[in-house]
């Protein structure tokens, strides 16, 4: 969902019950959460791109199985490519290590660029993780300024 022309796209895990009912991505608490934080560096659904990096729920949100990744990372590099954005933000553990195809923790993978399909990349937390636990508020905070430097920069 989101500007097919954004500079920046922001790819979550999967849908959840709420996405997988409308269709449309970041649209339960976690969503209403990752809004806030778009506002919060002056950015809006319409500037950005948002996607999961699974395009189907995985049954009572478990988590992706290496086959699904691999099934689903197609489209996933088909709309990279036809959106072409500056910066893309994975958001949680799940969604890095998937795209990056490592093990790392989060906390290793934040601060850092990475290139996918031949775009910078850059992690932070998952707004439903800011949700379970507000200790990450604060970092995640530091990761959207890092995030929005970076794309200022770029565009
Ligand atoms: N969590 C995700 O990773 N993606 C969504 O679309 C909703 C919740």
């Amino acid at each position: 969902v989101g500007n097919p022309k954004a500079d920046i796209v922001f790819i979550g895990e999967a849908p959840g019950k709420q996405e997988d009912l409308h269709g449309i991505p970041f649209v339960g608490r976690a969503g209403k959460l990752l809004d806030k934080m778009l506002a919060a560096i002056e950015l809006t659904r319409n500037d950005v791109y948002i996607c999961n990096v699974l395009k189907c729920r995985p049954p009572h949100n478990r988590d992706p199985l290496p086959s699904e990744v691999e099934q689903c990372e197609p489209y996933l590099v088909n709309q990279l490519n036809l959106i072409s954005p500056k910066l893309i933000v994975a958001l949680g553990r799940i969604s890095a290590c998937t795209i990056l195809k490592t093990k790392d923790s989060l906390k290793n993978l934040r601060n850092q660029i990475f290139t996918y399909a031949g775009i910078d990349l850059m992690v932070t937390y998952h707004p439903a993780a800011l949700l379970r636990n507000p200790n990450f508020k604060k970092p995640a905070w530091e990761d959207f300024q890092l995030i929005r430097d970076q794309y200022l920069l770029q565009t």
